[in-house]
């Protein structure tokens, strides 16, 4: 355990929903994950309403209508996997108006049914887009229902500039908790949160790292497009919000190794998440056990473990998808190019490609 410690004396009073919105604890991750001397940091931005959503999403919209382009009344339309959608839900609430949220049958019952009670409607795609996947299917809906829809407004959170600003608090954040961020680790989907945070806290500290943790069978770094469990990271389109050169390193993380960080992290600290939380976890875990025991490194951890009960932590659905494996290795393997090869179990690799604008190797796996 390192020496600074956290002071949360004051417990917050909201006067408005919103005000719930960031101050999050952060939390010190020792073993098994990383090690009894070595450890990180962990964001606990399951701790806003939503999840970390929150933040971008009451961003997003408050600009929006400070420039015009949303309505006072108008409809929010947007294509979520889920936390995006919380948060839209709230920022709806709030600005007074209705929200739809637009998603695939993988969504948890449970968050389609919050999503619901707060007040937002969840329209649900029925088929995968034959390229782009679950994600393009959605995007297609979306256009359809902005169409019918001429004054409803979407906050395209794949490409809108300021989901990533939304992020900007969050570090200011991290800068007060820690004072000092060496390594940052984030789970990457849309982009949002690693370009955002990344950026802020180089104002402050130019040389820090910056490692993306993905899934197997996400497009985002160059691997080709295929079935994937884990929701939240990873992606079958490539998101304009991710921001290339601000990663050092990539890894690639699998369900069942996810699975394995999430219990071992709720066992061990009764803090915990979903399937990014667990792929964070791991990877900086191995950070913390690999570099020198002085280095701050921070793992944003995007959500809490709820609407995972019947995937991550239900025995019965991690033995049918075959989740039940074991620790992972302790090292990930190593690959000196996206395009290598096709990775299926956890891989780490320094070279970060723009798999759009590469030219050799890296454009030849991308089917998205
Ligand atoms: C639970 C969860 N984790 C991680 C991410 C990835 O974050 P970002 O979209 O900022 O890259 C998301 C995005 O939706 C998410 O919902």
């Amino acid at each position: 355990m390192q020496e600074f410690v956290l002071d949360r004396t004051a417990a917050a009073i909201a006067d408005r929903p919103q005000a719930l919105v960031g101050n999050t604890p952060v939390m010190w991750v020792g073993a098994p994950l990383a090690a009894a001397d070595r450890g990180f940091w962990a964001k606990l931005e399951g701790f806003n309403p939503g999840g970390m959503k929150d933040r971008p999403a009451l961003h997003m919209v408050r600009r929006a209508r400070e420039r015009g382009e949303l309505a006072p009344g108008a409809r929010i339309i947007e294509s979520s996997s889920g936390t995006l959608g919380l948060g839209l839900a709230l920022a709806g609430l709030v600005h007074g108006h209705p929200v739809t949220v637009v998603t695939d049958p993988g969504l948890e019952p449970i968050v389609a049914r919050m999503l619901a009670a707060f007040g937002a409607r969840v329209e649900l795609v029925a088929r995968p887009h034959a390229t782009g996947g679950w994600q393009q299917a959605r995007r297609d809906r979306v256009a359809e229902l902005l169409a019918a829809e001429p004054a409803a407004w979407c906050p395209d959170q794949y490409g809108n500039p300021d989901a990533a600003d939304g992020y900007t608090g969050l570090a200011t954040e991290l800068l007060e908790q820690i004072g000092q961020v060496d390594v940052l680790v984030c789970a990457v989907g849309t982009g949002g949160h690693s370009a955002g945070v990344a950026r802020e806290l180089r104002r402050h500290q130019p040389r820090l790292r910056l490692i993306g943790v993905d899934t197997v069978a996400s497009t985002i770094f160059g691997q080709p497009a295929g079935p994937r469990l884990m929701r939240g990271l990873g992606s079958s389109i490539r998101p304009a919000n991710v921001d290339y050169a601000a990663f050092d390193e990539i890894h690639w993380v699998a369900p069942a190794e996810a699975v394995w960080a999430c219990r071992t992290l709720a066992a061990t600290h009764y803090a915990t998440g979903g399937w990014s939380v667990g792929a964070v976890a791991l990877v900086a875990g191995w950070v913390a056990r690999r570099t020198d025991p002085g280095t701050r490194i921070v793992a944003i951890f995007p959500d809490g473990p709820h609407r995972y009960f019947d995937t991550v932590y239900n025995d019965a659905y991690c033995r049918d998808h075959g989740l039940l494996t074991g620790p992972p290795p302790l090292d990930p393997a190593t690959m000196a190019h996206p395009a290598e090869r096709v990775v299926g179990s956890w891989t780490r690799c320094a070279t970060v490609v723009d798999p759009a604008t590469a030219s050799g190797p890296g454009t030849g796996l991308v089917t998205a």
